[in-house]
């Protein structure tokens, strides 16, 4: 096996790659099918993470056939560097591919002197072995959630006292910030290329008190192959509701789209029940070294998995 980085002709074979990984595993584990009949749409994974973090993703190759055996993407941060997404080739499963992948991306980040951080799924003891056998530690447990948002738009939610907008350049420091503050990780890269959206895709809010402090910021991914909200960060959970509910309402009317609520944050996961949302699977956050408590009411994401 050799692992080496992805080049541009792999592109089509790693969309295959990640879309039988995924659709075998799911289909063969927990009878779900939950990945469409195409491995196209997955080329957004190279697509949008070489635009956010260009030349981070790892790959095995099987030397005798050339076939793909395996795939790692990272994104190296201030703070820390975090893993996403992963995949084994389901024809090279349970040899080891997998484990490689992440020792040669832990030894990259040991090197750097940083923390890994990842989020995988708490129905997959697959994935869940191979990261706490590497050392990961679980630290915080969140719900997906699903919602078909109303054509005609969300629900009025309660009054916050809070202003709402949309995030602008000058406001990339300060969200990194907050968030270093609150869960003692920092990425303000993430912020800047939100705010740039060079494609198109990606959504930022921010919530601010009337004295102009930060209360919370909550992004979104609105892509024709990844429709998602996340990541975020509040300070309380009634910010974490008036984010959620603008993000909704704003950028999902019409379409179903997928967020992670701690399962902690009993007010936001009774409003989200209220909404109609379903939960649809269970992740947990970990992190390999150091572990800043996170304070903040927190949205992960798996696109980008970079915090
Ligand atoms: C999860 C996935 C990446 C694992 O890939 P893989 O190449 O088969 O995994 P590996 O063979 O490298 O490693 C699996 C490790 O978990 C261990 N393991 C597996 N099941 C286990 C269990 N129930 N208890 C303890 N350890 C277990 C194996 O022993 C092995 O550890 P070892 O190498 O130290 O012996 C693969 O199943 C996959 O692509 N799944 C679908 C996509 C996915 O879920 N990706 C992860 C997203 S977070």
């Amino acid at each position: 096996m050799r692992i080496r980085s992805l080049a541009p002709p792999d592109w089509d074979q790693l969309a295959e790659l990640i879309y039988s990984s995924l659709s075998v595993w799911y289909r063969t584990r927990l009878n779900m099918e939950k990945f469409g009949a195409e491995a196209e749409p997955f080329r957004v994974f190279p697509e949008l993470y070489e635009a956010l973090d260009p030349g981070c993703c790892v790959v095995a190759e099987d030397e005798a056939s050339g076939r793909l055996a395996g795939s790692i993407f990272y994104h190296p941060r201030e703070t820390h560097w975090a893993v996403g997404i992963v995949n084994t080739n389901p024809d090279f499963g349970e040899r080891g591919v997998a484990r490689a992948l992440m020792q040669h991306v832990l030894a990259l980040a040991d090197a750097a002197g940083k923390p890994v951080r990842l989020v995988s799924s708490a129905m997959n003891l697959d994935s869940f072995s191979l990261y706490t056998r590497l050392g990961f530690v679980p630290c915080m447990t969140f719900q997906d959630l699903k919602l078909e948002v109303p054509a005609a738009g969300m629900p009025p939610v309660g009054e916050s006292g809070l202003m709402l907008r949309r995030a602008l350049p000058e406001d990339a420091e300060r969200i990194a910030d907050f968030e270093l503050r609150l869960n003692g990780i920092r990425r303000s890269h993430d912020w800047r290329h939100f705010i740039r959206n060079e494609q198109q895709c990606w959504h930022l809010w921010i919530a601010e008190r009337a004295d102009g402090s930060l209360a919370g910021f909550l992004g979104a991914v609105a892509h024709p192959a990844s429709q998602m909200v996340g990541p975020g960060v509040c300070e309380d959970e009634s910010a974490a509701i008036v984010l959620l509910h603008r993000v909704l309402d704003e950028t999902f009317r019409g379409r179903g789209v997928v967020w992670l609520a701690p399962v902690h944050c009993a007010a936001l996961v009774r409003q989200c029940y209220a909404w109609g949302a379903r939960n649809v699977e269970l992740h947990l956050a970990s992190v390999h070294g150091a572990a800043p408590p996170m304070k903040g009411i927190t949205f992960p994401t798996f696109m980008p998995e970079t915090g």
